[in-house]
């Protein structure tokens, strides 16, 4: 498709050899082009114009209230405030919508059942419902008090060993690789009659840390480990990464930003010297196995959101999918007990526990989920707040806007001013946030950039302030300070502010 001369156009967009490589296809082809495709002359500039960041605080930006462009969700700020439907839908989409959002809180049960079409649980699983964990289609938390870890699981994961599992690697046929006992990840519910795994055990570290003016705040450095292993002990060289339920709002939007939009922005050697990197990550679609941009994820290891949602009903909930087929989860060749439970696929049904149209109305579901407007735009301390948030370097990876594909799948998410706050790139994080653990192209301190909006909903939707990907942030000033590595010099910008400085971050941050 693309010429020599678009290759060559395309050096300078992208830089260092490093990123260049996997870029390429088998040939010498570029994976993506480095223009949007889907824009004449003409709207390119206008795009490039709209996104362009502003250097003037005094006054809201237009269209700055609906950050998601005409699907913003404009009702009332209540618990529900996650859960409405992209606001430009059309009836009979809302229809679709509603039949996924049943199965998205759907309680699935173990085989055999008298349900019928909800069994399939597990043999091992997480949770029972995609809802469990995505509560109130926002985020879960960390374990509050006694049993209750639904909400966060650790993904279990060793780097490769061999050439051959390094090629793998490199090629982008495996992430990582498993756990030869435990799977991809630890789950701690099993079947009636089957032992779970065990059990995440998490102890805090008080790290008090002093800011300007004197104020002291005490983070919580968390370590995880797991007990009541049922199955013997894990190999010596799997990392642990904890991984709590993020907010499900504005998915579809996010798949139908441009190739060229976020690799406009990744600069994995750093040449313009701004100590931020940002690199792309490469993974293969479940289904056609090609090369795409991954996205989702705290590790961005997935690009799509039905390559992320079938991963959840296999991984987290045990259930078979036309696009994950493997009826018993993720029971391994060392759990002899699980693979001989029985499973959910009923032949009237279809091949597998959950078959189409399961998977296509959830993925509907989870891409519709709409992002509620912004409060309080016009507020002094929300604007100087928000010059804060640009002066000291958070949009260097919190990218403030896109405009999305003018050729998105749907059209309610064709070409829309977002405001996402991610560059959907992964950053060096630096060694207080790093989990060890190797998922594709990031390493163990690299971590997708978190969209940012909708974030002051936190507490009005999930009743809490817990951030991060693990939950260890007890409210945003935690959040900015466990901040390192690339964003090192973000963090001490706003460690160094004086007080009302950071408290007009925050509130900017609550208006999002
Ligand atoms: C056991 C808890 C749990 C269950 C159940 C669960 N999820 Fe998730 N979900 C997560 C976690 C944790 C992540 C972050 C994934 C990661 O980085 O590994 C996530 C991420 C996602 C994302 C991507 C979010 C983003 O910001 O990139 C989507 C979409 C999603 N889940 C959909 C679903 C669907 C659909 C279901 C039901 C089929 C489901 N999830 C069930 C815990 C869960
Ligand atoms: C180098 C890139 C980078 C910079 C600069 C940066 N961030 Fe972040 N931010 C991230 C990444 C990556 C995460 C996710 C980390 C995690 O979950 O462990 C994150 C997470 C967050 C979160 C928590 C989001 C959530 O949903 O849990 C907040 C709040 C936040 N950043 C605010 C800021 C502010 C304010 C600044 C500027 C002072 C800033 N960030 C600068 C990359 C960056």
């Amino acid at each position: 498709m693309a010429s020599p001369r678009l290759f060559t156009l395309l050096l300078p967009v992208l830089s260092g050899a490093l990123v260049l490589l996997p870029l390429m296809a088998s040939g010498s082809e570029p994976l993506f082009p480095s223009m949007r495709t889907d824009l004449d002359a003409k709207d390119q500039k206008r795009v490039a114009m709209v996104t362009r960041p502003t250097v003037d605080f005094s006054k809201p930006e237009q269209f700055e209230t609906m950050s998601a462009g005409a699907s913003t969700n404009r009702a009332d700020v209540n618990g529900d405030a996650f859960s409405h439907f992209s606001a430009n839908i059309t009836f009979a989409e809302e229809e679709t919508f509603k039949l996924g959002n049943a199965l998205f809180t759907k309680l699935w049960v173990s085989s055999p059942s008298s349900t019928q079409a909800s069994d399939g649980l597990g043999p091992l699983f997480n949770a029972r419902a995609c809802q469990s964990c995505h509560l109130k289609d926002g985020r879960g938390h960390p374990p509050e008090g006694s049993a209750d870890a639904t909400s966060i699981f650790l993904r279990l994961g060793r780097p490769a060993r061999t050439d051959e599992e390094r090629r793998q690697v490199a090629e982008h046929e495996r992430l990582n690789f498993p756990d030869a006992t435990y799977g991809e990840q630890l789950q701690d519910l099993a079947v009636p009659g089957l032992k779970s795994e065990g059990r995440m055990q998490i102890a805090y570290q008080d790290i008090p840390v002093t800011l300007s003016g004197g104020e002291v705040v005490t983070l919580r450095k968390p370590s995880y480990s797991v007990s009541d292993l049922a199955y013997g002990p894990l190999e010596s060289d799997v990392t642990l990464s904890p991984r709590v339920a993020p907010p499900m709002i504005g998915m579809g939007l996010i798949q139908a930003i441009h190739e060229a939009d976020i690799l406009a922005r990744a600069d994995p050697d750093d040449r313009d010297g701004d100590g931020i990197s940002g690199k792309p990550s490469l993974v293969r679609d479940h289904r056609s196995g090609e090369l795409k941009l991954g996205r989702f994820g705290f590790k961005a290891q997935n690009a799509s959101v039905r390559d992320q949602s079938s991963s959840a009903f296999a991984g987290d909930m045990g259930i078979s999918t036309p696009d994950n087929p493997f009826d018993h989860g993720d029971c391994t060749a060392a759990e002899k007990d699980c693979l001989v439970m029985p499973t959910g696929v009923q032949a009237r049904l279809g091949p597998v526990e959950a078959p189409d149209p399961v998977l296509g109305l959830v993925t509907f579901y989870s891409e519709n989920l709409a992002v509620p407007a912004r409060r309080n735009i016009s507020d002094k301390t929300v604007l100087k707040g928000k010059a804060l948030f640009y002066a000291s370097g958070c949009s260097a990876c919190h990218a403030p806007k896109f405009v999305t594909r003018r050729d998105a799948g749907n059209k309610a998410q064709a070409f829309q001013l977002i405001w996402p706050y991610s560059d959907f790139l992964l950053h060096d994080m630096g060694e207080g946030l790093a989990d060890g653990q190797q998922v594709g192209v990031a390493d163990g301190q690299e971590w997708r950039t978190q969209p940012l909006w909708g974030i002051g909903l936190t507490k009005a939707v999930n009743g809490h302030t817990f951030f991060l990907h693990d939950g260890r942030a007890r409210n945003l000033t935690e959040a900015i300070l466990w901040h390192g590595g690339e964003a090192e010099k973000a963090r001490n910008a706003f460690a160094a502010m004086p007080k009302d400085d950071r408290a007009a971050v925050l509130t900017f941050l609550e208006s999002l």
